[in-house]
């Protein structure tokens, strides 16, 4: 059985419905990341687990114990959940030392446990070295990890963290994230992770939440979520992607933009609208014609980018519809180009509208 499950649970503010109906049950120990573009209800999804809003519907239950219902939550304090904020939220004027041993002061731990155990997750998190500065003598990273090693001494039944690396420089967040998942690998706490970045999700997460305003639209592992879309927001939010707006032709076939896309996967629109999603890497560029009925389109070269690692083109199909393909560095074909796309069948995903 899961561990902490949202049931129906809705927020709103005046007339927006901000969580609207989510449903959602997670396993102990797992790493869920709830993902989507800003303003569509992740940090006010962390805030009602947490106990910090009050839900006006449904409910959020951890073991089966119900903690929030409209209009009565258990408040925060008594939740046994460490939050940790997007700007660390540090005391100033305590050392790393006593910012990580706050909270077991708090719970009125002997002198003695608490020196060893700040002084276990201090090494745990590099900051060993660090335990007598203030927060202000620190970087953006060292703060962040003081932030996480104050939210795990406390061991937390629960632990969310909402965009916990966007003050960081790239770099720094490359590694915080590598970091996040080992010690989750070491500690195994069950935690919701708020961010709207994706390759950041797909790094930490076992299991991917996308939300798209107030709702979730799926929930799978990060592979399932990018190889598996269900809808067009999934595939464009994860990855990047070229959607062609037709109507199913029946077989497996979507005729759109005057080109006839045989799917290898995906649900195909009852109604006959479907969608075709297929990433940009997914898609062949050449100047001669590939030797398929369908699945080609002919097109024209608008611009082509060298980046290196490969090349990034835009082309233009006949209706006028554009098309992004990332190509080897290999092909380079100059833009006023005429050439040929081929489409492979099993990378195309047909998703009902
Ligand atoms: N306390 C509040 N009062 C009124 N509106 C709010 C409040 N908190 C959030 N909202 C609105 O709810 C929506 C979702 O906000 P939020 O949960 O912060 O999104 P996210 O974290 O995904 O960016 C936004 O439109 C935001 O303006
Ligand atoms: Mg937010």
């Amino acid at each position: 059985m899961a561990f902490l499950e949202l049931a129906n649970l809705t927020k709103r503010y005046g007339a927006a419905v901000v969580v609207n109906g989510v449903n959602l049950a997670i396993d102990q120990g797992k790493l869920v990341c709830l993902l989507g573009p800003s303003g569509c209800g992740k940090t006010t999804t962390l805030r009602l687990i947490a106990g910090f809003a009050v839900p006006d519907g449904g409910e959020i239950r951890v073991g089966s114990r119900v903690i929030s219902k409209a209009g009565a939550a258990k408040p925060p304090e008594r939740r046994n959940m460490s939050m940790i904020f997007q700007s660390y939220a540090l005391w100033p004027h305590m050392t790393v030392f006593e910012n990580v041993a706050y909270g077991l002061r708090l719970r009125r731990l002997a002198e003695a446990d608490i020196t060893k155990q700040v002084g276990a997750i201090l090494d745990v998190t590099k900051l060993g070295a660090l335990a007598q500065r203030y927060p202000g003598e620190l970087s953006g990273g060292q703060q962040q990890r003081v932030s996480l090693a104050r939210a795990l001494v406390v061991k937390p039944q629960i632990l969310l963290l909402d965009e916990p690396l966007s003050n960081l420089d790239a770099n720094l967040r490359e590694e915080i994230r590598f970091e996040i998942r080992s010690l989750h690998d070491q500690y195994r706490y069950t935690t919701v992770y708020v961010t709207h970045d994706q390759t950041e999700a797909m790094t930490t997460a076992d299991v991917i939440v996308v939300m798209n305003q107030g709702a979730i639209d799926q929930i799978g592992s990060p592979e399932d979520i990018y190889k598996r879309p269900l809808s067009e927001f999934v595939a464009r939010f994860i990855g990047g992607t070229n959607i062609f707006r037709g109507a199913n032709a029946g077989n497996d076939h979507v005729s759109a933009d005057g080109v006839v896309l045989q799917c290898g996967s995906g649900e195909f629109g009852p109604s006959g609208e479907t969608a075709v999603s297929i990433r940009h890497h997914d898609v062949k560029l050449s100047e001669t014609q590939p030797d398929f009925t369908s699945n080609v389109a002919s097109a024209m070269v608008e611009r082509q980018i060298y980046l290196g690692s490969h090349r990034d083109y835009l082309v233009r199909l006949q209706t006028g519809a554009t098309v992004r393909v990332v190509s080897d560095v290999a092909v380079d074909i100059p833009a006023g180009r005429q050439v040929w796309l081929y489409f492979p069948p099993e990378h195309c995903r047909a998703l009902a509208r």
